[in-house]
C-alpha cells in the first residue's frame, strides 16, 4: 500500500533545508559591518533585522525562495549610506554591493539576479512594481518596518536627526507612514499591518491634539 504523502509537512522540511543553506550569519555580518558604522536614524542595522523577520514570516506562507528572500532583506539598505556620495538611489547601490558580495559567497547567477531585482523595486517611493514575488514580499516587509510602534520609533529617530520635530513627524505620517496599507502586495502581509496601522493612527491623533496641531 503507498502512503499517504502529507503535502503540507512535506514542504515544511523543504524550507526549512533551503533555509538552512542559506548563509546567513556571513551576509548579516556585511550588512553589521556597513550598517552599524553608517547607518543613521531609521535606517540602522536592527532595521534589517526586522525586515528577515518578517520577510521569513511571510515568505514561508507563500512559499517563496527563502535564499533569495534573506540575502534581499538583510542586504536592501546597505547602498544608503552611500547615496549622496555616489549621487544614486540606494536600491540601485544596494544592488550593486550585494551582486559582488553574493558571487564571492556562492550564490548562483539567478539567484544574485532575484536579489538584485528584489532591491531595486523595494522603495514605493520611487514608483516601481516589484516583479518577482521575492520583490513583492520585501517591499511589504519594509512598510510594515515603517508601521506600528517601530514605525512610531524609527520616524521619531528620523525626525530627530533631520530636525524637523513633532511638526515634521505628524506631516510624514499623513504623507507617507498611513498610506502604507492600502500599499501593501501581499495579503499575509496586509493581516501583519492591521493592528500596526490602527496603533499608528491612535498615536498620530493623538500627538497632533496633545501638541494642539489642528487646521
Ligand atoms: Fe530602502
Ligand atoms: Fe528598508
Amino acid at each position: 500500500m503507498v502512503e499517504p504523502v502529507d503535502f503540507a509537512k512535506e514542504r515544511e522540511k523543504a524550507m526549512s533545508c533551503e533555509k538552512s543553506m542559506f548563509p546567513e550569519k556571513m551576509v548579516d555580518a556585511y550588512a553589521r559591518r556597513i550598517l552599524e558604522s553608517n547607518g543613521k536614524g531609521a535606517h540602522t542595522h536592527d532595521h534589517s533585522r526586522r525586515v528577515l523577520r518578517l520577510c521569513m514570516e511571510v515568505g514561508q506562507k507563500l512559499g517563496a525562495n527563502l535564499r533569495v528572500l534573506c540575502a534581499a532583506a538583510l542586504l536592501h539598505d546597505i547602498g544608503r549610506p552611500f547615496e549622496r556620495e555616489l549621487g544614486k538611489s540606494h536600491s540601485v547601490i544596494s544592488g550593486e554591493m550585494s551582486r559582488e558580495f553574493l558571487k564571492d559567497i556562492g550564490y548562483n547567477e539567478d539567484e544574485i539576479q532575484g536579489v538584485v531585482e528584489a532591491i531595486r523595486t523595494h522603495r514605493f517611493s520611487e514608483g516601481l512594481e516589484p516583479t518577482s514575488l521575492e520583490g513583492k514580499i520585501l517591499s511589504d516587509a519594509d512598510k510594515l518596518d515603517a508601521m506600528g510602534a517601530v514605525g512610531v520609533f524609527r520616524s521619531i529617530a528620523q525626525a530627530s536627526v533631520s530636525g524637523t520635530g513633532i511638526t515634521g513627524f505628524i506631516n510624514h505620517a499623513y504623507e507617507k507612514l498611513l498610506k502604507l496599507r492600502s500599499l501593501l502586495y501581499t495579503d499575509v502581509a496586509r493581516h501583519l499591518a492591521d493592528e500596526r496601522h490602527e496603533l499608528l493612527k491612535k498615536f498620530v491623533e493623538r500627538l497632533r491634539e496633545e501638541a494642539s496641531i489642528v487646521e
